[in-house]
């Protein structure tokens, strides 16, 4: 890897000799060429590593697209991948979960016992009536049996749908019900901020109000009094401790395709989309990319901080890195609980070798300045990542000096919820700009396009897009392919329309800079506006409502409600704080808004359609756009 490459421009940072002596790629660009030239080759290769019990036809079968079928006729199990086969080697003993609680309690789980514990949870599944196919929610905090209670789905075939623990009643209702789970895995509640998250009530709530729900498991973690409904909610050490609860079940065999999960994420309409990845290509996808990316060793101790009820965590707490036969960490709590030194204070006595969060921590962290990481041995890190939303440079230097010491390279990581995978990032030795995600993955392309689909020049803006596939794309929308196929594939035939506006530089490098649809970035989380706007609506003062997102210098955006009024009520701040509140009850603490403006009137288009867009520029004092559409 040359030092000098005369040819990038801006703020370059170089791979050191270091980090390219131990990369697992050191020519990246020689296997980009060779993935772009042989798609199917490069993805067959990787799925060559993993186990398949009967092996594909073909790797990609794109006679239906935009329905495209990877590794069709071929059968396994991602949970096959993920623990039975690391059971025949020496891994069987190695640490495969390491756990801390927010208290400090730690839990640890070599490859045999987290194979054990979901082999047991997996019958106890089938005791419950679950069958392949069948739509199980996971509604928890960060403790170890999420995880469990993830694999143990997916051994026996039925599909997964994990809810945010942060989320609230309508949001969890909305999914629960949307998914038609007849079993609800939960926990009586979570630590964070040295507080109890009641996450059994919310769940009685909820229920309340789905009729599918038959059985409701409570994992014991806070030990606070929750109502047990009789003959409904079970304890999850109870029946752990019952003698169907076997240290062995058969992995099921799932083709290909079969789904593993559907994960639900704000789209433009109110109503969640529930994104649906199969066991087959996502499988080899994030196997593939974790093990390039993060470049993951036997001898590393992996950190990925987001929360296993986002894509992050499924694809990279849960799923990826087990597939790699890594060690996984996993902190229940807040970053700064109980004082901002958390997070590096576990660096340091877990030894942890790769951290990967989001740009909104990174900021929150950095609000407390330098000492609190300076006071411990950070040496052990090696590599760092960033998800969720741009990286602004500043952060981004912060991040690389202060906790990389100027020595690991940051990986920025662009994917989303569908893609299943990172689509846009570097590997540790191509030479990284602050702020950019740099080039697609091996095997992928990308474009900025403009409205009528012609690639803008290079520097300005426009439409991301992605122009080949790959294998942990999203199958279908549950219970709507339609709407996949006219979301993402219909603005550009052919191409995959990812809903973010981004430029490409003169090297070849993507700059993400945000959603061009009704999709906000709180913290990094996806929110939909019109769940937001829903939610408003519900509250008896409210008559009419929009929501924004607007700059936030730690959050990236903070949620901001323009209100109408119904009649009899009158604009206060007490009023202002009780709208807040009713949306935290209802769709949860992470969608508290920022700030409620009480109008008298909402720019709305001459056919009723509320304009965002205007709102949004009159906001910040910027220009209006075109108006010529907007309503007397
Ligand atoms: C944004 C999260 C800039 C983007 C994995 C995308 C990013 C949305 C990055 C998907 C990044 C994610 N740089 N923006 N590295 N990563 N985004 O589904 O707007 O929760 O469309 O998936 O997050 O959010 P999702």
């Amino acid at each position: 890897m040359s030092e000098q490459r005369p040819t990038f421009e801006g703020e370059v940072f170089y791979p050191s000799a270091e980090v390219v002596a131990g990369a697992r790629v050191k020519d990246w660009e020689a296997l980009a060429r060779r993935a772009a030239n042989d798609l199917t080759g490069f993805w067959g290769a990787e799925a060559e590593e993993l186990e398949w019990t009967r092996k594909w036809d073909k790797v990609l079968d794109d006679s239906d697209k935009p329905f495209f079928k990877w590794f069709a006729g071929g059968q396994t199990n991602i949970v096959q991948n993920c623990l039975d086969r690391h059971q025949r080697t020496w891994r069987k003993n190695k640490l495969s979960l390491v756990w801390v609680g927010e208290k400090g309690d730690v839990r640890t789980y070599s490859y045999f016992a987290l194979n054990r514990d979901v082999s047991k949870f997996a019958n106890v599944l089938k005791a419950m009536g679950v069958r392949r196919g069948d739509r199980v929610t996971i509604y928890m905090p960060r403790v170890p049996e999420i995880v469990i209670a993830m694999l143990a789905s997916a051994k026996i075939g039925a599909v997964h749908s994990v809810v945010y623990g942060g989320f609230s009643v309508d949001a969890l209702q909305g999914r629960i019900e949307d998914s038609e789970s007849r079993v609800v895995i939960t926990a009586d509640g979570g630590f964070m901020n040295g507080k109890v998250v009641e996450l059994k009530r919310t769940v009685d709530d909820a229920v309340r109000r789905c009729p599918t729900v038959e059985t409701v498991i409570v994992v014991q973690r806070t030990g606070h009094e929750v109502k047990m409904e009789a003959g409904r909610d079970y304890w999850y050490h109870d029946l752990m401790k019952l003698p169907l609860a076997s240290g062995h079940c058969p992995t099921e065999v799932m083709e290909s395709t079969d789904p593993l999960y559907v994960l639900y994420t704000s789209g433009t309409t109110g109503k969640p989309k529930g994104i649906v990845h199969a066991h087959g290509g996502y499988m080899v996808g994030i196997y593939a990319t974790l093990k390039y990316v993060f470049d993951v060793k036997d001898e590393d101790r992996y950190w990925c901080a987001a929360d296993p009820g986002w894509v992050t965590g499924h694809s990279y707490i849960v799923y990826g890195p087990l597939l790699c036969g890594a060690t996984t960490f996993m902190y229940e709590g807040a970053p700064t609980y109980p004082y901002p030194n958390r997070w590096w204070h576990l660096v340091e006595k877990y030894g942890l070798t790769i951290l990967y969060t989001a740009p909104t921590a990174i900021r929150g962290l950095m609000r407390f300045g330098e000492s609190w990481p300076n006071r411990h041995d950070l040496s052990t890190l090696r590599l760092l990542g960033s998800v969720g939303e741009p990286i602004n440079p500043e952060a981004w230097k912060w991040y690389h000096r202060v906790i990389g010491k100027g020595r690991c390279p940051i990986m920025d990581t662009w994917w989303q919820t569908e893609t299943g995978m990172f689509m846009i990032t570097p590997v540790p030795t191509m030479p990284l700009k602050p702020g950019s995600a740099t080039r697609p993955f091996f095997g992928q392309e990308a474009e900025i396009l403009d409205d009528a689909g012609k690639p803008v020049p290079d520097g300005e803006e426009g439409y991301l897009v992605l122009k080949r596939p790959w294998p942990a794309m999203m199958s279908t929308i549950y219970k709507d392919p339609e709407r996949m196929a006219k979301q993402y594939w219909s603005k550009y035939p052919g191409k995959y329309t990812a809903g973010d506006a981004a430029k490409r530089d003169k090297d070849g490098y993507f700059w993400v800079i945000g959603r061009t649809d009704d999709v906000i970035k709180v913290s990094g989380y996806r929110l939909g506006t019109a769940e937001i706007e829903s939610a408003l609506v519900s509250h008896p003062a409210v008559a009419e409502a929009a929501v924004i997102g607007l700059p936030h210098e730690v959050k990236g955006q903070a949620i901001h409600c323009y209100c109408l009024l119904r009649q009899g009520f009158k604009p206060s701040p007490e009023l202002e704080d009780e709208v807040k509140q009713h949306v935290a009850t209802h769709l949860g603490p992470i969608v508290r808004p920022e700030k409620v403006t009480f109008v008298d009137a909402l720019p709305k288009t001459r056919s009723g359609k509320i304009m965002r867009r205007v709102l949004k520029a009159r906001a910040q004092g910027l220009p209006e756009g075109d108006v010529s559409t907007l309503e007397e």
